[in-house]
């Protein structure tokens, strides 16, 4: 059986407090965490599948490719600790190759992770399994029921890219730390042309632009707010000079949002910022690693050099 670990509950009167800083900033700004709600989850598995978005097929075809010369870099990895495991089907794709023996889970929910765990379980008895519920943005210390001894930090799907660059390197740091001179897998998405990175973000079908959008009725959940989805449109778009995507929700008129406590007045065109996703070039990507403690990066790349899976000794 899995064993699940809930670390630290968010409390609620401190989310409220914290969404609401959010929307009365003079630059309205909102943590890309609040996307996941269970719609937001499910919209964002359907982002996966979307033509336009590359960036989890891309990494899938990599691992696919490269697996056996990431597996002799790496060596053995009897511990593997995976960052935002979700449903675990990326850490499941590397417990032959590396000869995993525990696998540890870490997502904001262990909830969340109980079914993908049971079902992995299941396929694969000899091995111990956690599913630990922990916001790994604030802290990364694991509980000590996981064991110690070096492990290998893997962290897929260039979720690194919600981190502005100081950001990233703190929380490489730490990583650093959590893996107790073990190793990092990491996937980090690549600077590339704007219309491929827009088009990624701004789907034909409206999947992302829902995703974007479901953030205010998971707002109106939590807060209480009186959003209505018909005043407020997606926007996103590549900005060069910082390396990154943003979404943005619009407000296509004058709106007063009201909730118990508070309101604000958004003019027609003001934006609330949700979410940036940056991008890298290999070589930068390589130095923060440095920075961060990690040796050794190395990193293997598709053909269209669109996506880097790295790998580095703690
Ligand atoms: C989960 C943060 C990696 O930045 O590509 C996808 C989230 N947002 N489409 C990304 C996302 C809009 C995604 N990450």
């Amino acid at each position: 059986m899995p064993r699940l670990i809930q670390i630290s509950a968010e409390d609620p009167a401190a989310i409220r407090a914290e969404l609401v800083a959010g929307l009365q900033a003079h630059c309205p700004a909102l943590s890309p965490k609040f996307l996941y709600d269970a719609l937001g989850s499910r919209l964002f598995s359907a982002i996966t599948e979307l033509p336009e978005y590359y960036p989890t097929r891309t990494e899938a075809a990599i691992f696919d490719t490269h697996l056996e010369a990431m597996a002799t870099a790496l060596g053995p990895a009897s511990n593997l600790v995976e960052l935002g495991a979700g449903n675990c089907e990326k850490a499941a794709r590397l417990f032959a190759a590396l000869a995993v023996r525990r696998y540890v889970a870490v997502d904001i929910s262990a909830d969340y992770l109980l079914a993908a765990l049971d079902r992995l379980q299941y396929e694969h008895p000899g091995m111990e399994m956690f599913g630990v519920g922990l916001d790994f943005s604030d802290s990364l210390a694991l509980p000590a029921e996981v064991g110690d001894g070096p492990r290998l930090l893997f962290y897929p799907g260039s979720s690194i890219g919600n981190f502005a660059p100081d950001q990233a390197l703190a929380f490489l740091r730490r990583m650093h730390a959590a893996c107790a001179g073990g190793r990092l897998l990491i996937g980090v998405d690549l600077v590339k042309p704007s219309a491929v990175l827009e088009s990624a973000y701004d789907d034909a079908l409206g999947v992302t632009a829902a995703f974007n959008r479901n953030l205010l009725l998971h707002l109106n959940r939590l807060i209480g707010s009186d959003f209505a989805l018909a005043d407020w449109r997606h926007v996103a778009f590549f900005n060069r000079a910082e390396s990154r995507i943003e979404m943005h929700l619009e407000a296509a008129r004058a709106v007063t949002v009201r909730w118990p406590g508070g309101e604000r007045r958004f003019a027609a065109g003001e934006r609330i910022h949700t979410e940036n996703s940056y991008k890298w070039r290999p070589a930068d990507f390589a130095d923060l690693l440095t920075a961060a403690g990690f040796r050794n990066p190395r990193a293997w790349r598709d053909e269209r050099d669109w996506f880097a899976v790295f790998a580095a000794k703690a």
